[in-house]
């Protein structure tokens, strides 16, 4: 899978995180970046779609964090904007570990990397133009594995 990406439409928002979904599974952590706007959510769906989920893919902003338990393995969504530090996922009492689960995390950088040995960053960003630039930063022994061997 290539490191860095150029996404003119929300659809191809969309289909990256179906590819991503692809090499996830229990325990893993993804730390979405990225100013407002920039596609975190719309890549969580696809996400979701890639591992089975059939719920809907919203915003958690207002709720912090939602579990889809639909697809193959738990997806935690969390939105950390108005979270000072998240100590552990867990005390959320989502009624899902993150162990067991995918944690896809928006504006969580520098708060929730220590709830995993290793993690992906995915760096979104807006052009002027609108398309949307995607960088997967590995961050940890097998994600560059991982990403090599995915198509
Ligand atoms: N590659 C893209 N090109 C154009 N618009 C996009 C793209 N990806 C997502 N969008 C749109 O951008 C808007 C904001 O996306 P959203 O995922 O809510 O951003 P964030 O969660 O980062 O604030 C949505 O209307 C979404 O459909
Ligand atoms: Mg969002």
């Amino acid at each position: 899978m290539r490191r860095e990406h150029v996404l003119p439409t929300p659809e191809d928002t969309w289909t990256l995180g179906r590819e991503l979904a692809a090499v996830l599974g229990p325990g893993d952590l993804v730390v979405l970046v990225g100013p407002l706007g920039a596609g975190k959510t719309a890549l969580t769906q696809g996400i979701g779609a890639g591992l089975g989920v059939r719920d809907p893919v919203t915003s958690p902003t207002f709720v912090i964090a939602r579990v889809h338990r639909d697809g193959r393995v738990p997806l935690v969504h969390v939105d950390a904007y108005r979270l000072g530090s998240v100590a552990d996922v867990d005390d959320l009492d989502l009624g899902a570990s993150t162990a067991d689960s995918v944690t896809v995390v928006e504006w969580g950088e520098g708060l929730v990397e220590q709830l995993a040995d290793e993690h992906l960053v995915v760096r979104l960003d807006r052009r002027d133009d609108d398309v949307r630039t995607v960088e997967l930063v590995p961050h940890g022994p097998s994600w560059n594995s991982r990403l090599d061997g995915a198509a």
